[in-house]
């Protein structure tokens, strides 16, 4: 049939039943997802203004269902062919340019992650509040390190958030390397209170050269590399219903800031360390906040996976 106006839609929309589409997405009820809702409402009228558009007729619309059905039927472990029809018609692609440009654009991230790197040990001594993870060192650049856990996606701070600290001793060494140090000297878990508030005392971090007496350093050696890494602090935060953040914070004042031996800085988590007055416990100050997705709002990121990490 042809359009009696000679362009596409409207005209050729007012001869089908003009309330129908409108019906269709107010037979959703109010217990519906509000995304789900507002997805699917969308895509119905998108649907129906295609078919009164195209004047689909009924043949036409068995064929696209039988594809469909043929392309789940022939899908399995090892085919995908739902996704083979998304890519070649370039839904994956436009959701991916989506998704990316949605991240570019948004004033805030979650806490970035960085690498575990190979000194991280499991069970480091639980601390209260306010303790300090430093034996020894008496002239070193003690730290009040604090700031919140927090709800990337509603700002809530997180209660009983666990902040699960490392870093070495002025030395550049972690106690795990160096015999000179207490058993798991410079190391703690900290939990936040129900303000989601952490508080403690470390160092201000010392540049280091990776351990190069193996073959890692000889590898550096035949590719004219340095051994440095920036000074640094590791982290892994984690909570109850949130996905665990691997990551560390940078000292800006780093020499090595911009030529990390294990490539892991990020702008983000490049911090400024603040001079600290009248507190005899240290002489530097950083406060710092880390942001976690939960897994529910992870889904809407296509964050996989719904367990805790
Ligand atoms: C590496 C990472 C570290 O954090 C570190 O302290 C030493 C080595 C690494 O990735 O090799
Ligand atoms: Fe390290």
């Amino acid at each position: 049939m042809s359009k009696t106006n000679g362009t596409n839609g409207t005209a050729a929309a007012s001869r089908f039943d003009p309330n129908f589409t409108a019906a269709v997405i107010n037979a959703t009820g109010p217990k519906a997802n509000p995304r789900l809702k507002q997805l699917v409402g969308g895509l119905v009228q998108h649907l129906h203004d295609f078919l009164r558009e195209n004047e689909v007729t009924l043949d036409e619309y068995f064929a696209a269902i039988d594809m469909i059905n043929r392309a789940g039927q022939m899908s399995n472990a090892k085919r995908n062919e739902g996704q083979l029809l998304s890519d070649i018609l370039g839904m994956e692609s436009l959701c991916d340019e989506i998704t990316s440009t949605l991240a570019a654009e948004a004033a805030d991230q979650p806490t970035a992650t960085a690498i575990l790197g190979p000194f991280w040990r499991k069970d480091a001594p639980a601390y209260a509040m306010g303790d300090s993870i430093v034996k020894g060192f008496p002239d070193a650049d003690h730290t009040l390190m604090h700031g919140r856990v927090l709800d990337f996606d509603t700002g809530t701070p997180i209660a009983n958030a666990e902040v699960d600290i490392w870093h070495t001793a002025p030395n550049g060494l972690y106690e795990s390397q160096d015999p000179e140090q207490p058993d798991m000297n410079l190391r703690g878990r900290f939990h936040t209170g129900p303000d989601g508030r952490y508080s403690l005392y470390c160092l201000r971090p010392t540049k280091y050269p990776i351990p190069d007496d193996g073959p890692a350093g000889e590898l550096l050696g035949l590719l004219d590399r340095h051994p440095w890494r920036p000074a640094h602090i590791h982290f892994i935060i984690s909570a109850e219903g949130y996905k665990s953040v691997v990551t560390q914070i940078f000292d800006r004042r780093d020499e090595h800031i911009t030529d990390d031996v294990a490539f892991a800085v990020k702008e983000s988590l490049v911090v400024d360390f603040a001079p600290r007055q009248g507190d005899p416990k240290g002489k530097f100050e950083l406060e710092y906040d880390f942001k976690l997705v939960s897994f529910e709002a992870g889904k809407k990121y296509g964050m996989p996976g719904a367990k805790n990490a």
